[in-house]
């Protein structure tokens, strides 16, 4: 259904908040029967004040619950090439093409946490936090990427950060890989190289071999489709190669193929021994269908296939999903390839990657309409992988949103938990590894973050109690303002400010900050909550 027509009727006084309240009520109502219901409704709601209506949910946290906070490594740590590191493909892509980044920023100091990091684990501590998501950088540890040359200081710098960590009862999720690839294998192709794949394993055993006694939770790669379609088909993120017919697919081949190997180092050289669990960091925006007509609710279908599906689906399920193959496939032979621009599994490597994953990590900021588009015989010549997804893509204008990656939009978040519920094989359990609001200023005083945030735990917390949806962890993005890739230091997701241009980089925390320590304390979004 359309939600579009429910998101301007109410609270003209504060329309983001409460549009939203009303949309995460749509939500919940997604099926006829329901609509006929919320017809009643409606009116009923109209004629409450907006004060007196709140959207959040009232019930306690589970108390298995863990809330954390992220970052990643070429984002915050600065030391570009301190102690032996070496270079990698964001600090060549920033010195090498400064126009192509906001304000010609790059990240050699950033946060400048690689001599700073006590500062961000106590933040932790005060903030109260379960976890912290960070991500280690692969050429601080190995400056060329290969295993002959290992960087003791790099390696010593993360066990400083997990020792402190453990000592303040903070457990690490640790990413090994966050988009800053060595140069080396940039040069070699990136990942457009399936032999990029053996190097990431070997790369990872070295990780499980030095840091396992500390971490129990891995994740290989993080955000596998950012890469693949921004990096290697449509530009806009490093190495920003434009190769949409083919680079999205080969990259997403090769990335689904590293993780699956190195699980399996994991599962049969560590698990015994480590007793950790292993997942990859998957994320997609909700795509919602444009109306109830069959083909938006195919075209919404086909935008999750081509989103979350290309990698979701080889790990959960088997192989690519099935409406990629046929879009991919029939397209190609209309093109004139020999066969189809999706390069194909053996089906040794499809019982291989299966199956690869202990958990669900889920990375989510947005939400848009998916409406159908006849792409079929449409610019044939023209291999592009929008056209072989077929789908117009747009937002609702009236949903809150400062960035075009971000919108407040939280019954598209529970959608979507409830989407990775239902569409993957095997998965019984779901921690959310990112999420946040994304301002431009920022205000110490954030309170659209505090509402974003707040909305987004309370869609977790229907998703859980009322849909049966196993989330067990919300990891917000992110503890510090930083370097954010191509936008430079122009967009602001930090519950802690940074000022970037003291020499100092100094923190200082942000409202939101003090208000998720108290949802951590309470463990609920109210003053008090219904267990
Ligand atoms: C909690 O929310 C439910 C559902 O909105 C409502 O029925 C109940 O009265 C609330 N309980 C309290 C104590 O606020
Ligand atoms: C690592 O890379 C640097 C720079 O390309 C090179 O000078 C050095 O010889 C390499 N070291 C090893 C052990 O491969
Ligand atoms: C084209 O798509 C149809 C389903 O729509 C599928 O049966 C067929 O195998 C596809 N052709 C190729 C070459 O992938
Ligand atoms: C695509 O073109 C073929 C050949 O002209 C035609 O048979 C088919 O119906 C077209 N498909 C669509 C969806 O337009
Ligand atoms: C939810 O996940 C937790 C942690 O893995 C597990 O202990 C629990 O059994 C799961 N609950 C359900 C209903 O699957
Ligand atoms: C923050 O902004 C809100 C709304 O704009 C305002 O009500 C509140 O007083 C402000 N708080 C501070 C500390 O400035």
């Amino acid at each position: 259904m359309n939600h579009k027509m429910f998101s301007q009727v109410f609270c003209t006084d504060n329309v983001n908040k409460n549009a939203s309240g009303t949309v995460a009520l749509a939500s919940t109502l997604e099926n006829a029967k329901m609509l006929s219901l919320l017809a009643l409704i409606v009116p009923l709601i109209v004629s409450t004040s907006c004060d007196e209506v709140s959207s959040l949910n009232n019930r306690s946290f589970p108390t298995n619950f863990k809330f954390g906070a992220a970052t990643a490594s070429y984002q915050i740590e600065g030391g570009w090439n301190a102690d032996g590191k070496g270079e990698n493909l964001w600090d060549w892509y920033t010195h090498t093409f400064p126009d192509k980044i906001q304000n010609r920023d790059n990240g050699d100091v950033a946060c400048n946490s690689y001599y700073k990091w006590k500062e961000d684990i106590q933040l932790l501590k005060d903030l109260g936090v379960n976890h912290y998501r960070l991500s280690l950088s692969w050429s601080r540890i190995l400056p060329n990427g290969t295993v002959n040359n290992v960087n003791q200081k790099g390696i010593n710098y993360y066990i400083n950060i997990l020792e402190t960590l453990r000592a303040n009862n903070i457990e690490p999720l640790v990413t090994l890989y966050h988009w800053d690839l060595p140069l080396v294998f940039h040069e070699l192709g990136g990942w457009y190289n399936p032999l990029l794949a053996d190097y990431f394993a070997e790369y990872a055993r070295l990780c499980f071999k030095v840091f396992g006694k500390y971490v129990k939770t891995w994740i290989t790669i993080n955000e596998p489709q950012t890469t693949c379609v921004q990096g290697y088909g449509i530009g806009g993120k490093a190495p920003g190669y434009l190769h949409s017919g083919e680079g999205v697919y080969q990259c997403a081949f090769t990335n689904v193929l590293a993780h699956a190997k190195a699980y399996h180092v994991y599962d049969k050289e560590f698990r015994a021994s480590q007793n950790g669990r292993v997942s990859i960091v998957l994320d997609s925006a909700w795509a919602e269908a444009a109306s109830d007509k069959p083909e938006d609710v195919l075209a919404a279908e086909t935008a999750m296939a081509f989103s979350m599906g290309l990698y979701a689906n080889p790990i959960y399920n088997g192989n690519w999903p099935q409406i990629v193959i046929d879009r991919v496939g029939n397209r190609s032979l209309n093109e004139g390839f020999p066969a189809s621009r999706l390069p194909q599994f053996t089906p040794e490597q499809i019982q291989l990657i299966k199956g690869t994953s202990d958990f669900f990590c889920l990375n989510t900021y947005a939400t848009s309409y998916s409406q159908y588009q006849n792409t079929v015989n449409e610019s044939i010549g023209t291999p592009d992988y929008h056209l072989d997804m077929g789908v117009r893509s747009y937002r609702d204008p009236s949903w809150s949103a400062v960035v075009d990656w971000v919108a407040l939009v939280p019954w598209g978040f529970r959608s979507l938990l409830n989407y990775v519920w239902n569409q993957y094989d095997g998965v019984n359990e779901i921690v959310v590894t990112e999420n946040g609001w994304a301002d431009v200023e920022s205000t110490l005083n954030d309170t659209a973050r505090i509402t974003y945030v707040s909305e987004y735990l309370s869609a977790l917390l229907d998703a859980y109690y009322e849909d049966g949806v196993n989330v067990t962890g919300y990891t917000v993005w992110s503890l510090l303002d930083n370097f954010e890739w191509t936008n430079g230091y122009t967009q602001k997701l930090g519950i802690v400010q940074v000022d970037f241009n003291d020499p100092d980089r100094t923190r200082t925390p942000k409202e939101s900050y003090g208000w998720y320590k108290g949802v951590i304390a309470r463990r609920c979004l109210l003053e008090s909550c219904v267990n």
